[in-house]
C-alpha cells in the first residue's frame, strides 16, 4: 500500500514527473486516519495520471509512513523535502502531527495542504500551509448549536486529550459557543490519548449529572470511553467530531457506541454527482465505502493538480499563489474556497451511529 519510490535525486521539475509527498498516519495508533487518507489521495494520483497528468507530466506520490508517532513528521516531510525534492507536501489528518511538519515546508517554501487537521493553528504557521477541511471553531460551534437545538442539552461534560491539539481546540471552541448558547458545563475532564482506564473520569462525569457527554477525541479512545460509560450505566448521549470516524469505532465500541452522534466532514450517502462518482470509483479499487478523511485526501490532490495547471509551473512561490487562489472548487467534499487564513470554507455533517453504521443526520452550511 505504500507507495514509496526512491530514484536517484532529480529535484522535481527538471525529471519526467511532478513529485508530491505524503506523509501519513498508515501504522500506529490512528492507523485508519492514515490509510483512508492515503487511498484518496492514491485514487486522485491515478484518475489524474490516467487523464494525462498535469503541465505534460505525470505526477509520482511519494508516500511515507510516520506511524501515527510524534517525532516522525518533521522527519519524513524533512526527507520528502531534501532528498527527494518534492514540490508540495500532502498530510497530516492529525492537527498535532501536521503542525510537527508545518514549519518544515514554510521555511521550505513548499505548499503544503492538510487533507483534514482542523485545529485553527496549522494553517497560521505561515502562508504556505493550506487546508481543504473546515476548522474547529465552527464544528466546535455546530456541534455546541447541535448539544442545545436537537439533544436539548442543558448541561454537558466534556472530556478531553490532553495531548492532543485537535482535542483541546475543539473542546475550548465547543465550550464557547454552548455556554453562548445559556448551557452550562458540568465537569470538564481529561484523559492521555492512548490511556486505558477512563473509569476515574466518567465517575465524576456521572456524578455531575450532564444531559450528554462532549468528547473530542480520536475513535481508539472514544471506543473504550463508550465502553466503560456503558459499564458505569451512563445512559446520556456522547457525542464528539471528526476524530470518532473509523470502521474501528464501530468495531471496537459495538453496542456501546451505538445511539451516539459526530460531526464530520462528509457523508458517502450524500447525493452529489462527484461524491456518487468518488465513492463507486473507490469502492471499486479498495472493496468498501470511503469516509471522510479519504474524500479529503483524493479533494487535497485535485486542489494541488489545478494550482500547479493554473500556476503552469511546480515552483514554490507560483504554486504557493495558485493554491491560495483556490475558489470554488467542485470536490467530493462539497464546493469550497479558500480564505484568506488558507482555510476551506464548507459545511459539517453530522452522523448518528444506528444499527452499527455510520448514519447521516443532517448538513450544517458554515
Ligand atoms: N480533524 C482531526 C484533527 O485535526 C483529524 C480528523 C479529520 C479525524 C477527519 C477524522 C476525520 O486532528
Amino acid at each position: 500500500m505504500v507507495s514509496l519510490l526512491l530514484l536517484p535525486s532529480c529535484k522535481s521539475g527538471n525529471g519526467d514527473t511532478i513529485k508530491v509527498g505524503e506523509f501519513a498516519s498508515l501504522t500506529g495508533k490512528e492507523a485508519t486516519f492514515g490509510t483512508s487518507s492515503h487511498e484518496g489521495t492514491e485514487l486522485a494520483i491515478e484518475e489524474i495520471n490516467s487523464a494525462g497528468g498535469v503541465l505534460g507530466k505525470k505526477l509520482e506520490l511519494l508516500t511515507e509512513d510516520n506511524q501515527s508517532k510524534a517525532g516522525e513528521p518533521a522527519n519524513i516531510v524533512n526527507k520528502l523535502i531534501s532528498r527527494d525534492g518534492v514540490v508540495a507536501v500532502l498530510g497530516e489528518v492529525a492537527s498535532s502531527r501536521s503542525l510537527e511538519a508545518a514549519p518544515i515546508a514554510q521555511a521550505a517554501k513548499i505548499p503544503m495542504i492538510s487533507p483534514a487537521s482542523t485545529n485553527p493553528k496549522v494553517t497560521e504557521v505561515g502562508d504556505y500551509i493550506f487546508r481543504v477541511c473546515f476548522i474547529d471553531p465552527f464544528q466546535g460551534t455546530v456541534m455546541a448549536n447541535f448539544a442545545t437545538k436537537t439533544l436539548k442539552a442543558r448541561k454537558v461534560a466534556i472530556l478531553t486529550d490532553a495531548k492532543s491539539d485537535y482535542s483541546k481546540g475543539l473542546a475550548k471552541y465547543f465550550k464557547e459557543q454552548f455556554i453562548k448558547n445559556g448551557g452550562s458545563i458540568s465537569s470538564e475532564l481529561s484523559y492521555n490519548g492512548g490511556d486505558k482506564d477512563f473509569k476515574g473520569q466518567l465517575t465524576t462525569i456521572k456524578g455531575s449529572a450532564p444531559d450528554a457527554v462532549f468528547i473530542p477525541g480520536y475513535y481508539n479512545d472514544v471506543a473504550l470511553i463508550a465502553i466503560q460509560a456503558k459499564e458505569a450505566a451512563m445512559s446520556v448521549p456522547l457525542f464528539g467530531g471528526d476524530g470518532w470516524e473509523s470502521e474501528n469505532l464501530l468495531q471496537v465500541g459495538k453496542d456501546a457506541v451505538e445511539g451516539h452522534y459526530f460531526s464530520t466532514h462528509c457523508s458517502p450517502e450524500d447525493t452529489s454527482p462527484k461524491m456518487i462518482a468518488f465513492v463507486s470509483a473507490y469502492q471499486a479499487k479498495y472493496k468498501k465505502a470511503p469516509d471522510a478523511m479519504a474524500a479529503l485526501g483524493y479533494d487535497s490532490v485535485y486542489v494541488l493538480a489545478e494550482a500547479i495547471k493554473r500556476a503552469g509551473t511546480t515552483e514554490g512561490p507560483k504554486l504557493r499563489d495558485a493554491i491560495a487562489a483556490t475558489k470554488d472548487f467542485e470536490g467530493v467534499t462539497g464546493k469550497f474556497s479558500l480564505d484568506e487564513k488558507r482555510d476551506a470554507v464548507k459545511s459539517a455533517a453530522i452522523l448518528q451511529i444506528k444499527d452499527g453504521k455510520f448514519k447521516f443526520l443532517e448538513t450544517i452550511a458554515p
